[in-house]
């Protein structure tokens, strides 16, 4: 079994821990750091339910090795709240909107749309139909997801008045 030791900033802590080097990111994650917000769906990149954030930009951990993470910032799902236990606003309105039935795709969707509202904090509709086309979910429908982000587009904005 080849290993190697990697350093990551996971959630605003550094880790170093050695890893298989065929593990992919998702699985360090979740199995490794116990980190289980980060779900699996397909596994070859077409669902998103794996997406958090690497050095800041949505990226899906089952299409990445871990030792490619090496040296690298991550945030997954479990960033997002606070450690008061008060909701990052795009959970809120994902709450507030109905726009989570079993929640599997939810992390995924969350952690899509925290680098999408960085980079284009006031969307449209179509701007926000096409940054979640990636995500796949199964049972909402879509509509209510929309009406959150454009929930929490307009808190964020109201945060940075
Ligand atoms: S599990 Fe990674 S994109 Fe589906
Ligand atoms: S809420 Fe069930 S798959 Fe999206």
């Amino acid at each position: 079994m080849n290993t190697r030791e990697i350093t990551v900033t996971v959630n605003g802590k550094q880790v170093t821990e050695t890893v298989e080097t065929r593990i992919l990111l998702a699985d360090f994650i979740r199995d490794q750091l116990n980190l289980t917000g980060t779900h699996l769906g397909c596994e070859h990149g077409v669902c998103g339910a794996c997406t958090v954030l690497v050095d800041g930009k949505a990226a899906r951990s089952c299409l990445m090795l871990a030792v490619q993470a090496d040296g690298c910032t991550i945030e997954t799902v479990e960033s997002l709240a606070s450690e008061d236990g008060s909701l990052h606003p795009l959970q809120q309105a994902f709450s507030d909107n109905h726009a989570l039935q079993c929640g599997f795709c939810t992390p995924g969707f969350l952690m899509t749309l925290v680098d999408f509202l960085n980079e284009n904090p006031s969307p449209s509709e179509t701007e926000i139909r096409e940054a979640i086309s990636g995500n796949l979910c199964r049972c909402t429908g879509y509509a209510n997801i929309v009406k959150a982000v454009e929930q929490a587009s307009r808190t964020l904005a109201g945060q940075g008045e």
